[in-house]
C-alpha cells in the first residue's frame, strides 16, 4: 500500500444511482489509506444509501443542504471547494454530469463543484442506453474539455438486468486511480519543462504559407501529462486546434520558427527539461512578399527562393548545461535508426524519440503513436502503438526514472 493518500483531503460526492451502495466501500478504503474524507450527497441519493452509514465510515458529518439546521448555520460551498485536494463524484449520474457540464447550480453539490480549484474526477454509473446517449456523451466530452477527469463506466450486468456499459468502476479501481493521480502529481513537482509542439508556418505572402502535417497532439499530450505530474510547463505551440486544459501550463502561441525560437530562448535558462516535439520548418522564404503574389499569364513554373531557418534544437543544444535534459523528436521515412542517432550528436540531445511513418496508426494526426526512445549512450526502448496521452505519460515516467532519481 502506498502512502499517496495520507492526509489527502477528499470530497466524495454521492449522487442518486443504485451504485451509491459502493460509496460505502469506497469511503472505507479511502479512510483506510489515511485520507480525510467529507461526503456530500444530493437529496435523492439519500434514498439509496443513508447519510448515517457514510458519516460513520468517513468520521465526518455528511453534507446535503446549503443550510445545516434551523439555527441559520450553513455549509459554505466556497470553503468546501477550496478545502479539497480532489473531488470525486461516485456514482456520477447522467443528471449530475449534465448539470456540471452546463454550470447548473441548484444544490450544494453543484455549488461546491463550481467553487472548486482542485481536480475533479467523475465516475459515471447509469443504464447502458443513458450512458451511450449522445447528450450524455457530449456532456462527458464537455467535462473533459473543462479539465475534469473521468473514470469510464465498465461493462457488465446493470441494475435494469441489461448487460452493457454503464457499471460504475469498482471501489478498488477508483482507489488505484486516485493513488496514481496523487503519485503522478508528485514526481515532476520541482521541475520546469519547456515543450515545443505543433507545426510552424512560414509566410510566403500575406495569404500563403509553408507548413506541414503536424497536429501537435504528441506535444500537447506531453504538456498535459507533465502538468498533471506537477511540473510547471511552458508550452510553445505552432498552429493546432487543441485546447490547453491544465492551469499549470503557460501557453505561447507562435507562427514561425523564429518566433518559436525566441520564446524558447527566453525560457531556456530556467528550464530543467526541454522537449522539442514541434515540427519546425527547416527553410523559410528569403523574402516574404508584401502583396499577394499574382498568377502570371503564360508562366507555368514558379520558383520560390528559401533560406535556412533557425534550428531551435541545435541552438539550444549548444547552450545546454549539465543539469538540463534535452529531448528531441525525429520523424524519418528511411534509415530511421541511423538518422536518429546522427541527430542526437548534431543537436546535442540526451534522448531522441523516433517516430516511424511506417506503422499504421502512428505519426501525424492520429490519436495513437509508436515510438523508439534512443539515449545518447545508445540505449533503446520501444513503446508499442498506444494512445498518445498514455504514451506521453509512460515517456515522462521513464525520463524521470532515468534522469532525475
Ligand atoms: N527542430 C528544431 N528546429 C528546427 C528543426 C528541427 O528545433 N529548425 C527539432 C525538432 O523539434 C525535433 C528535432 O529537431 O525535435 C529533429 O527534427 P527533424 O525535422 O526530424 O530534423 P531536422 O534537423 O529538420 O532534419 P531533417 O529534416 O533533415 O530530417
Amino acid at each position: 500500500m502506498s502512502d499517496n493518500l495520507v492526509n489527502k483531503k477528499i470530497i466524495l460526492v454521492v449522487t442518486a444511482g443504485i451504485a451509491a451502495y459502493k460509496a460505502a466501500f469506497l469511503v472505507r478504503l479511502l479512510v483506510k489509506q489515511k485520507a480525510e474524507v467529507k461526503v456530500l450527497m444530493t437529496e435523492s441519493a439519500t434514498q439509496f444509501i443513508t447519510p448515517l452509514t457514510l458519516s460513520t465510515l468517513s468520521k465526518n458529518s455528511v453534507l446535503i443542504d446549503f443550510v445545516k439546521d434551523k439555527t441559520g448555520q450553513w455549509n459554505n460551498h466556497v470553503d468546501l471547494g477550496l478545502w479539497a485536494d480532489v473531488i470525486i463524484f461516485a456514482p456520477a449520474t447522467a443528471d449530475t454530469i449534465a448539470k456540471c457540464a452546463n454550470g447548473i447550480c441548484d444544490n450544494l453539490v453543484q455549488a461546491v463543484y463550481l467553487s472548486a480549484k482542485c481536480s475533479v474526477i467523475f465516475v459515471p454509473a447509469m443504464d447502458l442506453d443513458m450512458y451511450k446517449h449522445a447528450s450524455t456523451q457530449n456532456n462527458i466530452t464537455l467535462l473533459k474539455k473543462y479539465g475534469n477527469l473521468i473514470i469510464p463506466a465498465g461493462f457488465g450486468e446493470l441494475a435494469s438486468g441489461l448487460v452493457g456499459e454503464g457499471r460504475m468502476a469498482e471501489p478498488e479501481e477508483i482507489i488505484k486511480y486516485i493513488n496514481n493521480f496523487f503519485g503522478e502529481k508528485q514526481i515532476l513537482k520541482e521541475k520546469t519543462i519547456l515543450i515545443t509542439a505543433g507545426a510552424t508556418q512560414e509566410p510566403i505572402d500575406p495569404v500563403r504559407y509553408i507548413t506541414n502535417h503536424s497536429t501537435g497532439k504528441m506535444g500537447y499530450a506531453l504538456a498535459e501529462n507533465a502538468a498533471n505530474m506537477g511540473a510547471n510547463v511552458i508550452l510553445v505551440s505552432g498552429k493546432t486546434n487543441i485546447e490547453v486544459i491544465n492551469p499549470n501550463i503557460i501557453l505561447h502561441k507562435v507562427a514561425t520558427a523564429q518566433e518559436m525560437y525566441e520564446i524558447c530562448q527566453q525560457n531556456f535558462q530556467k528550464s530543467d527539461w526541454i522537449i522539442l516535439a514541434a515540427a519546425v520548418a527547416d527553410y523559410k522564404m528569403k523574402e516574404v512578399a508584401n502583396q499577394k503574389i499574382k498568377k502570371k499569364e503564360g508562366q507555368n513554373e514558379m520558383i520560390l527562393t528559401l533560406v535556412e531557418n533557425v534550428d531551435i534544437a541545435a541552438t539550444l543544444g549548444k547552450q545546454k548545461k549539465e543539469n538540463q535534459l534535452l529531448v528531441g523528436f525525429a520523424l524519418e521515412t528511411n534509415n530511421e535508426f541511423e538518422n536518429a542517432k546522427k541527430k542526437i550528436v548534431k543537436k546535442n540531445f540526451d534522448v531522441i524519440l523516433l517516430n516511424s511513418l511506417q506503422t499504421k496508426g502512428a505519426g501525424f494526426g492520429t490519436d495513437t503513436n509508436e515510438i523508439m526512445m534512443i539515449s545518447k549512450e545508445g540505449n533503446t526502448k520501444i513503446y508499442p502503438l498506444q494512445d498518445k496521452k498514455e504514451l506521453a505519460k509512460n515517456i515522462l515516467i521513464d525520463l524521470f526514472e532515468e534522469y532525475s532519481l
